[in-house]
């Protein structure tokens, strides 16, 4: 189908109906090359996924696994909306990701891991070696650890060999791990760890970072205080050492509770440790995100239908193949990493690249040199590491003689500039892209065009991947048609395998979160009245392609990252000196969004350059680095409506140089213009527009 040849009319906006001004990019097809040898190439497959054959069609990628004993039946929504998939089945995700492959990969590398030094060799990991390790370590976690079915383990590592190992020995056993980002900070894993009720943490001493060894276990004894202060004991550290035998951290060793996994382990030789058969709605993991209050929550993820929905799609949209080297450059603490580097991958049987260190480091040129090196044909990262390289180095990837056949977008929306530096200079023109879109709670891809099959256009994820079908809605919760000029929310008609099974221990926040808003007859046993709220504002163009747009909540999508706002505000709010906190996204070329913080002081304190170090200092201490705001303004007042509600809209726009609206309803309107000119200086600075998550920010409020 051809692009529309006129962007789309900007109407004004009524009726909750968002105007959006969208140019029309026009489409790149997938090379004859790519084609040849891609895995879904039947254009049947639209009719094998379509709503008639749901959801039977997901057969199709439960079919993809070995499962001890089959399912009786695919799909029971007898208690809306917790869904269950494949019931009565049960299966290993560990079996399926390593034991099974022994037969004709034994010998085949499951993983290469690259440390940051260069001079480090890459080591690489056959699928044996996988067997034995994880086998040995699933001895260990279960004789040494304690753990068995059911309990939870909370991992707290960077990305090294010894962190899918964990969480593959976790699946051997049923445990089910909660694997933090090893950016994180000891208080965000101690919450998360006392929130799962985990009495066992898993850490790292160190790991290579930018040039420097991260000491990594000095943050265990702060997520033990911390989780103790919540409620919870944790009665063991186990701690992998980046160097067996030598301890790379300055944190000491806690008598009892602290040990080294490379001294213990040796107990445990050649152990072999059956994989304990798991329904198939059994969790196999939490994975916690932002949301709209002040704590994160825990995405509980199934073991059949997670594994059977990540592994299809790893075949279907990112074309693995066993023979394949695919180097996906996300964190494993992220669900990007868990679905797409470590479960998809390693069910299928493919080689999965982990690096351990920054992209850029120790120049533009490494990211290619790691490419050419393991003659990488497939690779998947974000936007944010797509700009950070483009800027570090745009021509650096002519230097290299690495062939990229397809490569993944993923976590925000990129720009079709972007886009078009990924395909032309990154992918040489000879490899496809795919812009993913999906979220922590989905499991996998939501949208996406099929490799093989749709042209590309930049900037825009694609349709619904197989058996997912997204419509646009409205606020009144009406269904807006492809092709109009207006955006809405994008939502989920149908429950698939991949999405989470509820908030961990919160039932309640799941129904609310993701159904409440759209669900017409609570009382319906029917999907159809059930649609997913994603949250995230998005349209739909003439061909059937979403566009996505942005949050349309209080989460900020920094580097591809969620940031709650309200968690940066819970955290600000613990300082002595801070009377009320407000934060804002702001436009940045590299992160996409970044946060920045209002802050009003109690009347005792003064405003100081201190204050504002010790709120960043104590985001990056309560949260993460990842967290840090890019300006912290102390205000002496916040801009509040009648009933004292702050109104984030007018500081986003102040610091985005947006327009602030109509602000004389307001209970103080002066402070805005007093604001503006604090954060923007005494001249009046020209607006501009502002791209559309910014203009829809705070508009709840
Ligand atoms: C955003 C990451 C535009 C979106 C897998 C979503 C995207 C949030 C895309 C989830 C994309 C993800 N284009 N925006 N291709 N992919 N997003 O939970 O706002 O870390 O709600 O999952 O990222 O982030 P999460």
């Amino acid at each position: 189908m051809q692009p529309t040849k006129k962007a789309p009319k900007v109407a004004g906006t009524t009726g909750g109906q968002i105007a959006v001004h969208w140019k029309e990019e026009k489409y790149y097809k997938p090379s004859g090359a790519f084609i040849a040898q891609a895995n879904l190439t039947d254009p049947a497959v639209n009719k094998r996924f379509a709503e008639k054959n749901f959801p039977d069609c997901f057969i199709e990628y439960a079919d993809m696994l070995t499962w001890s004993k089959r399912w009786k039946s695919v799909l029971d929504t007898n208690a809306p909306p917790f869904w269950k998939w494949f019931v009565g089945g049960k299966l290993n995700a560990s079996y399926n990701c390593v034991d099974r492959h022994l037969t004709k990969y034994k010998n085949k590398a499951a993983l290469i891991c690259v440390p940051e030094p260069e001079d480090e060799e890459p080591v690489t990991v056959t699928y044996q070696e996988l067997y034995v390790r994880v086998n040995e370590f699933a001895a260990l976690l279960h004789d040494f650890g304690g753990l068995k079915k059911g309990d939870r383990v909370t991992i707290h590592m960077p990305m090294i060999a010894e962190l899918p190992v964990t969480m593959l020995a976790c699946a051997r056993l049923g445990v089910v791990h909660s694997v933090v980002f090893g950016g994180f900070s000891g208080e965000a894993c101690g919450m998360r760890a006392a929130d799962s009720r985990s009495n066992v943490l898993i850490y790292a001493d160190g790991y290579h970072r930018s040039g420097k060894m991260m000491d990594h276990k000095a943050a265990a004894e702060i997520a033990v205080a911390t989780a103790e202060k919540e409620g919870q004991t944790i009665d063991k550290v186990l701690v992998w050492r980046r160097y067996p035998g030598k301890y790379c951290s300055a944190a000491p060793m806690v008598s009892g509770r602290d040990f080294f996994v490379d001294e213990i382990i040796g107990n445990y030789r050649g152990k072999h440790v059956d994989p304990v058969p798991m329904d198939s709605e059994a969790p196999l993991f939490l994975m916690y995100t932002s949301g709209t209050t002040g704590k994160p929550k825990g995405c509980q993820h199934r073991t059949g239908g997670y594994l059977a929905y990540v592994t299809g799609t790893s075949k279907y949209i990112q074309d693995i193949h066993p023979e394949d080297v695919y180097w996906c450059m996300a964190d494993i603490g992220w669900i990007t990493g868990h679905s797409y580097i470590v479960y998809g991958p390693l069910a299928l049987g493919a080689t999965s690249v982990i690096y351990e260190g920054t992209p850029t480091y120790p120049d533009a040129g490494r990211v290619w040199r790691i490419a050419e090196r393991l003659d990488v044909n497939i690779f998947h990262t974000s936007p944010t590491a797509i700009r950070m390289l483009r800027k570090a180095g745009p021509e650096e990837p002519k230097k290299y003689h690495y062939h990229f056949k397809h490569m993944t977008t993923v976590g925000e929306p990129i720009e079709p500039e972007v886009w078009k530096w990924y395909y032309h200079v990154v992918g040489k023109e000879a490899a496809v892209i795919v812009d993913t879109y999906w979220q922590t709670e989905n499991g996998g891809f939501l949208c996406s065009t099929k490799p093989a099959l749709d042209s590309m256009k930049p900037g825009s994820a694609g349709p619904g991947v197989p058996g997912i079908y997204p419509i646009i809605l409205d606020e009144q919760g009406k269904e807006l048609p492809a092709g109009t000029a207006f955006a809405g929310n994008i939502c989920i008609k149908n429950p698939w395998p991949g999405i989470l099974q509820t908030v961990w221990g919160d039932d309640e926040r799941f129904v609310r979160q993701y159904y409440s808003k759209y669900c017409k007859n609570p009382k319906s046993k029917d999907w159809h009245d059930w649609p997913y709220f994603a949250a995230d504002g998005a349209m739909l163009a003439a061909d059937g392609y979403f566009r996505i747009l942005g949050r349309v909540d209080d989460v900020i999508n920094v580097a591809g990252h969620r940031l709650g706002t309200k968690e940066l505000e819970s955290a600000c709010l613990t300082m002595i000196e801070v009377a009320e906190a407000a934060v804002v996204p702001v436009v940045d070329d590299i992160k996409g969004r970044v946060p920045e913080i209002y802050i009003s002081l109690k009347p005792a304190f003064a405003p100081a350059k201190e204050i504002e170090d010790k709120v960043i200092a104590t985001i990056e201490k309560m949260i993460g680095k990842i967290a840090r705001p890019r300006k912290v303004w102390i205000v002496p007042d916040m801009p509040k409506t009648r009933s004292g509600k702050i109104m984030r809209r007018v500081l986003a726009a102040i610091s985005n140089t947006m327009d602030t609206g109509d602000t004389t309803t307001l209970a103080n309107p002066d402070i805005v213009e007093e604001i503006r000119q604090h954060v923007q200086g005494k001249q009046k600075v020209k607006t501009q527009e502002g791209p559309e998550d910014l203009k829809q920010f705070g508009k709840e409020e």
